[in-house]
Parts: C-alpha cells; sequence; structure tokens
C-alpha cells in the first residue's frame, strides 16, 4: 500500500459521518458500523484477524508470540477533518504483513460524545470508564459491557506505536516531514454550570437580575488569561428574549508540569465560585478528566527515522493521544507528520503524499528492528 491509497482510505472513511455535508463521528455512533466494516475488510485483505471487543474498538491481529501494537482512534469532533486519528489506523494496515501485529483502531478519544475521552484506549489497559451513559451506547450499538474484560491488552503485546497528524504549525514552520514526540501534555477537563434565574429579558431591570449566561461569558475570559479553554456553552432556556437561567461550558486545561495544570485548573473554578456568589448565581462542576503528562520512548524510534534517511527532530503534543494511555502498560512511541497550514479539527486538515510515504518508509524500519524490551 503506498501513500496515496492510505489518503485514499482516510478520504473515504471520512465519508461515514453523523451529519451530512460535515465529518462528525462520535463514540458508537451509527456510521461507525459502516466505518468498522470498510477498515474491517481492508484488515482482512492484509491478512490480520478482525474483531470488535466490547468497548467498541476494531482490533486485528496477525502472527504468533510477542508483538508491537500500531492504532489510533477512529472517533472524530464536530466537523472534523479526514487524518485525525483515522490516519494512525490506516497506516498500521498498510503496515501489516512484515511480521506479528496488532492494528487498533479505538472507538473515542475525543471526549466528544460523554465529555470523557479516551474511552476505546482505556479499555485496553484496565481502566475502563464504566459510566451508566457509556455503558448504555455500548449495548446500544450491540455489544456487551459484561465483557469489557476481552478487550485488555493480551500479554503478548509489548510495544505501542502511532502514526499521528502534528495538529499544529511547528513542523510546517521547519520544513520538515516528521518528529518524534518525546512527551504529551497532561490535561484536566471540567463540566462547569452555572445557575441563575431565568426571567423576562424587556422587564427585568439589571440590578435585579441573576444571568447565568453573562456570569459564564466574565468566567470564559478569566479562562482565556489563564491559557486554558472553554470550547462549548450551552445556555437555558436558550431564547432571544430570556435571561439564561443555566449555562453549561467545557473547561480544558493543558500544561506539560502536571502542577501548574492542577493550579491553573483550580484557580479557574474558584473563580468560578467567586464570581458566581458576586452575582447571585451558584456553580457546581464535574470533572471529566484528570490525565497527568506522559513520557513517551524516542530511542528505537528516532533510529528508525535514521535509518530511513529523514532528519531527526523531537517535540512535545499539547494535543492527546492513545498512546499516552497506552503507555501506562508498555513502552510506547508517536511520530507525527506535518500538518499543512498548521491545521486540524477543521474540513481543512490534510498531510502531504510525501510526508505520509515517509512516515510509511520510517514504520517499516522500526518494524524490521524492533525487539521487545
Ligand atoms: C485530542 O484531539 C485532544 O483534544 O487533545
Ligand atoms: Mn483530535
Ligand atoms: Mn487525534
Amino acid at each position: 500500500m503506498d501513500a496515496h491509497e492510505v489518503i485514499a482510505r482516510c478520504r473515504r472513511l471520512a465519508e461515514c459521518t453523523e451529519e451530512p455535508g460535515h465529518i462528525t463521528r462520535t463514540f458508537l455512533s451509527p456510521p461507525m458500523r459502516e466505518v468498522h466494516a470498510l477498515a474491517g475488510a481492508w484488515m482482512r485483505s492484509a491478512g490480520l484477524q478482525v474483531r470488535v471487543d466490547a468497548a467498541g474498538n476494531l482490533r486485528g491481529a496477525c502472527g504468533e508470540g510477542s508483538r508491537l501494537m500500531i492504532g489510533s482512534h477512529l472517533d472524530t469532533v464536530p466537523h472534523a477533518g479526514a487524518f485525525d486519528g483515522i490516519l494512525g489506523v490506516m497506516m498500521g494496515i498498510a503496515l501489516a504483513g512484515r511480521r506479528p501485529l496488532e492494528v487498533a483502531g479505538f472507538s473515542e478519544e475525543e471526549g466528544v460524545r460523554f465529555g470523557t475521552p479516551f474511552i476505546g484506549s482505556r479499555a485496553l489497559v484496565g481502566d475502563p470508564v464504566t459510566g451508566s451513559e457509556v455503558l448504555g451506547a455500548i449495548r446500544e450499538f450491540g455489544l456487551d459491557p459484561d465483557c469489557l474484560p476481552d478487550a485488555l491488552l493480551s500479554p503478548d503485546v509489548r510495544g505501542y506505536l502511532e502514526f499521528h497528524i502534528e495538529q499544529g504549525p511547528v513542523l510546517e514552520s521547519l520544513d520538515l516531514p516528521l518528529a518524534v514526540v518525546e512527551a504529551v501534555a497532561g490535561q484536566s477537563r471540567f463540566e462547569v454550570c452555572f445557575t441563575g434565574k431565568a426571567n423576562h429579558a424587556g422587564t427585568t431591570p439589571m440590578h435585579l437580575r441573576r444571568d447565568a449566561l453573562a456570569g459564564a461569558a466574565e468566567w470564559i475570559g478569566l479562562v482565556e488569561r489563564e491559557g486554558a479553554t472553554v470550547g462549548w456553552v450551552e445556555a437555558e432556556p436558550g431564547a432571544t428574549n430570556v435571561i439564561a437561567g443555566s449555562v453549561r461550558a467545557s473547561l480544558d486545561v493543558r500544561h506539560a508540569r502536571d502542577g501548574e495544570r492542577r493550579r491553573i485548573a483550580d484557580c479557574l473554578l474558584q473563580g468560578a465560585r467567586e464570581l458566581a456568589h458576586r452575582r447571585g448565581l451558584t456553580v457546581e462542576w464535574e470533572q471529566k478528566l484528570d490525565q497527568p503528562a506522559v513520557d513517551l520512548r524516542c530511542d528505537q524510534l528516532e533510529r528508525a527515522v535514521e535509518a530511513a534517511g529523514y532528519p531527526v527532530h523531537r517535540m512535545v503534543s499539547g494535543a492527546g493521544h492513545d498512546a499516552m494511555i497506552l503507555a501506562r502498560k508498555v513502552p510506547s512511541a508517536l511520530l507525527f507528520l506535518r500538518s499543512p497550514g498548521g491545521i486540524s479539527h477543521h474540513p481543512d486538515e490534510a498531510v502531504l503524499p510525501a510526508d505520509v510515504e515517509a512516515a510509511l518508509a520510517v514504520g517499516a524500519k522500526y518494524l524490521e528492528a524492533w525487539r521487545p524490551e
């Protein structure tokens, strides 16, 4: 399989979507069945034995004894591009057939459907997400959550390799095709809910209002000043002529140093409490993720980059990746491919055929030399 075929397959899977005209494919949503059918057939023609585990991960394995897993995720953010996650799975299929190998297409990494990311890869490392809504979605898809232990990583899997687009502008600015990722920043995610009092927008004097949306807006300014993100808000009841009585908002805090990340998150939640008190609102939150920063393995991957004839460059990832979950159990490595325009989580997301070719060459060298530690 060459780079053009890898890219064509990513584009074909982008047609499996919840929203015509956009690429949106959340955890175990109906189009995931079509992805399993198409990618499963490609895995079979690459000589892999295919199954869907109880967390909805597509798994294809071949060969006996110690093996490497190559994987990434099959889900997307809303209005996504065609390569985030999917590229890593297609790369695994393209590299199959050389040695004992398992290719994994994780059912969920983004955390869009239930606010909790990594549902797919967490099932492999014995830390499954077991909230009732997640278990309900597994059942609804026709899988049995009682079988979640079947998703566990086989003891024969002794290493993990992921290929992923960089999703930022660094490699393009350095004119480099690839980077070896040495660490992934930690993430804290919360859902924060401000409650005030809905009332008439035309008759309620300003000093008598308890406007949950105005409170949330003030808080979002604070979040921005601390270098964190609110990417989603929902105001109720949600009408032009009604003061918002409640607002739910997401909070995403990232940092390479876990202590600093937790300090910023605490400061933002304390800030929410103070401004809610001042404005006559109440505020509550639920933590959805506390994922520490993770160091990844670089040496073997750097040797493979060198052997394939490409310049070696190391970088840190601000985006989360399944490799940071797999690293809890097996030595894990992550190779970035340049993102043209530095664009990702956007329909314009792309990858250059020459960079995919470079990554395939590095993958082949890596597999050739790979020995379990
Ligand atoms: C994954 O895309 C993330 O949010 O880091
Ligand atoms: Mn993503
Ligand atoms: Mn991704």
